[in-house]
């Protein structure tokens, strides 16, 4: 996922799409660039790295005029350059294009081009749009049949934007978001709402195929027929505040210290909403749920309480396998897909799949506007504000706090979870005053190259949550794994230097735990144990407190999350933007 933007008003613009790219980072980070208009010139500064250093560098800020598009990058199509940065020009700088998304027919289209003529400067597949434009815009002097003559022969996902001489922006979609947010000092057109926060909180979200031409007089919008279109102007319930770090050092220690609230106001949203998801549910045959990453381990969980609650069985498949295991799916079927940002390549692929075997679509997301919500029949948001850092945190405990109250329809509140909020609540905070003694641990753990998590039952998805966090905030090999399997295999794997973190709070689950640590224990290993209570097989100890045993996932993740991120320093990793990662995987 990358981002793009573009500006035109009154405003000096280099400045201000180098804050934007700044706020919309998360989407990708490998490199940064911006293309301004002055005097009738398209003038480009690019450069690998992450805002702060390639401004710092090239002083991207300088750049004059009052029109311009800036990116920043998540690699696909071509590796990490300075010349596969985005804008990129055409053969001349008569256009500068910035893309987010894949052409899947670039190889054709170059070929094509270069037949002609053209030279192409970078490996992307970006640059082809670049290149298509000029062909069109020289052929026809028309900047809308330009555009829509080169969006006619793309295939594959995009959103541009692009940047002519004469200072004209325009921008098309194609399965990646492209807003606009309008104000009495220019208009923006943006990849994601945080672009322009501060400006405004009213978008206008373009629909498939939109393109949208800014020039020195009007904005007009365009279906791919070249007619005007006219779409709503959505506001979106989010402050700046929410996307600045505070006081914290990274917006993801943020993000993980904002969860006591998220699970207290949990469910708080319109009940009517709440009672059709449960008619759907309830109405259909069978339910399956899907997600990637950390919204899987999610529906891991929805799983487990849906079938030992609500009496319903549920088939869990990971989107990106989804597609593969369609049997079973028909009309009589209901597809759950759990997704924050509601972009994810792999679920969209996956309810499209069902869609097309007659399901019906609900999910749950925390972007109410997200292509997600828009194809679902039925969506309900988990209403925890922008998730900046790219590792799930708050959202994470926001999915699970929703699939609680959501169960506890569905099984007429044999959960309670409504009242127990408030007390998982102070858990949370309980456990948030521990992070001085679970960053010393992390400390300890900072040369550790193979770490297992253990778990049963419903304790099981929350391993695999845990070893994500470690994988993919401190870059360290772990594995979670039910406690059960250790013995079938895994087991030859652990020696002296081998590290299990065992969660194994006062349940039913914590007899087997500690034969398993003590298992574990003989061969050597150093065993950190997650409980409410201590026990002597412990090495290191981590407290949680005691709360009903079923709601142990909403905070027994919370050791992992910190874990991770003080490993991540230790590591001198960057926690808001791991190496090779995007906050949301918008590509298959
Ligand atoms: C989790 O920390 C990762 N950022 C990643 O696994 C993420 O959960 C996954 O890509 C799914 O994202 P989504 O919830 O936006 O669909």
């Amino acid at each position: 996922m990358c981002s793009i933007i573009g500006y035109k008003g009154q405003l000096d613009v280099a400045p201000l799409l180098v804050n934007s790219l700044e706020r919309m980072e998360y989407r990708g980070y490998d490199s940064v660039g911006i293309a301004t208009i002055n005097d009738g010139k398209i003038i480009l500064k690019k450069g690998v790295g992450k805002v702060a250093d390639v401004n710092k560098r090239l002083d991207l800020g300088s750049l004059p005029g009052d029109t311009g598009v800036g990116h920043t990058r998540w690699a696909t199509h071509g590796s990490v350059t300075n010349t596969n940065a985005h804008p990129h020009y055409g053969c001349t700088d008569s256009i500068a294009i910035v893309h987010n998304g894949i052409i899947e027919n670039h190889k054709e289209l170059r070929e094509e081009l270069i037949g002609i003529g053209h030279i192409f400067k970078s490996d992307t597949d970006s640059e082809v749009i670049a290149h298509l434009l000029e062909k069109y815009y020289v052929d026809q002097k028309n900047i809308k049949k330009a555009v829509i003559d080169t969006c006619k022969r793309l295939e594959g996902a995009y959103a541009f934007v692009a940047v002519f001489e004469d200072g004209t922006i325009c921008g098309s979609r194609y399965n990646e978001p492209l807003i606009i947010g309008s104000v009495d000092t220019g208009h923006f057109i943006s990849s994601d709402i945080l672009g322009f926060l501060e400006y405004t909180n009213k978008a206008i979200y373009l629909e498939n195929r939109d393109t949208v031409i800014l020039d020195s007089k009007t904005l007009q919008i365009f279906d791919m027929e070249g007619n005007p279109v006219n779409r709503p102007i959505t506001q979106v319930a989010w402050e700046l505040a929410s996307v600045d770090k505070g006081k914290y050092a990274h917006h993801t220690l943020k993000e993980i210290h904002e969860q006591p609230v998220i699970v207290e106001k949990a469910g708080t949203q319109n009940l009517d909403r709440v009672k059709e998801f449960c008619n759907i549910v309830r109405n259909s045959r069978t339910v399956f749920l899907t997600g990637s990453g950390t919204s899987y381990h999610c529906a891991l969980i929805a799983k487990h309480l849906l079938s030992n609650f609500a009496k319903i069985h549920a088939e869990t498949m990971v989107s990106s396998e989804f597609q593969y295991t369609l049997d079973g799916i028909d009309n009589t079927s209901v597809l759950l897909a759990i997704s924050q940002s509601g972009e994810t390549a792999d679920v969209l692929q996956a309810v499209k799949a069902a869609k097309h075997m007659g399901a019906r679509i609900l999910s749950i997301v925390n972007i109410p506007t997200s292509s997600l919500a828009r194809i679902s029949d039925w969506f309900l948001l988990i209403e925890c504000g922008p998730e900046v850092g790219v590792a799930a945190t708050k959202s994470f405990t926001a999915q699970l706090s929703l699939i609680y109250t959501i169960v506890d329809r569905l099984c007429n509140g044999c959960l309670s979870f409504e009242a127990d909020k408030a007390f998982l609540g102070g858990a949370l905070r309980e456990i948030l005053d521990t992070e001085i003694e679970i960053h010393r641990i992390a400390e300890r753990l900072r040369d550790a190259t193979d770490i297992y998590i253990i778990g049963r039952s419903i304790h099981y998805p929350i391993a695999l949550e845990g070893a994500l966090k470690l994988k993919e905030l401190a870059y360290i090999h772990a594995e979670g794994m039910t406690a059960g399997e250790l013995k079938h295999g895994p087991l030859a794997l652990i020696g002296s230097n081998s590290y299990v973190i065992i969660i194994n709070p006062n349940d039913t689950t914590s007899n087997d735990n500690i034969a398993t640590a003590h298992e574990i224990k003989a061969r050597g290993a150093t065993i950190i144990g997650i409980s409410d209570r201590p026990n002597d097989v412990y090495d290191i100890f981590i407290k949680i407190p005691s709360v009903k045993s079923i709601f142990y996932p909403i905070i027994e993740v919370l050791p992992f999350q910190i874990l991770a991120y003080y490993l991540a320093l230790a590591k001198n990793a960057d926690p808001d933007y791991p190496r090779n990662l995007a906050k949301s995987v918008t590509v298959k």
